[in-house]
């Protein structure tokens, strides 16, 4: 299937922010990981990384009639980001959504996902694994 992972503002921090609460592991290694799991499930994948909601909107609109799939990590749109959800909405791509840590179990307003709305599954507090069974979760 043809799968678009999109990733939200600050992960491209990863290994530098909050490395108790995000892990050691840089996003390069997370991209890495992505892409082989992609592969190894027979995924055409695509990686997409932003710290600016617009884009990240601009990119959903784009995927309309080319992606089966969306796995989406929204970062702190997702507690936010009434647009990134309309933008899910209105194209109707399948939507798994992905939080490495455990947003149930965090700060008070954490525990609201936008994006949960729509989304067909909420993976988080997995870590980089949680990716691998967004991606699974397309098979
Ligand atoms: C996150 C959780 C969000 O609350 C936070 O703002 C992030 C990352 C996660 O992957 O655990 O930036 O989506």
């Amino acid at each position: 299937m043809k799968i678009l992972v999109i990733n939200g503002p600050n992960l491209n921090m990863l290994g530098i922010r909050e490395p108790d609460i995000y892990g050691k592991q840089d996003f390069k290694t997370l991209e890495a990981s992505i892409r082989k799991w992609a592969s190894e499930l027979g995924h055409d994948v695509t990686l997409f990384q932003s710290n600016h909601e617009g884009e990240i909107v601009d990119v959903i609109q784009a995927a309309y009639g080319v992606y089966d799939g969306i796995v989406i990590n929204p970062a702190a749109y997702t507690h936010t980001s009434v647009a990134i959800l309309d933008a899910l909405k209105a194209v109707g791509i399948p939507t798994v959504e992905v939080h490495l840590s455990d947003i149930n179990n965090r700060d008070e307003f954490r525990k609201f996902s936008y994006v949960s709305m729509v989304a067909k599954k909420t993976i988080c507090g997995l870590g980089f694994d949680g990716y691998r069974k967004a991606l699974e979760w397309f098979e």
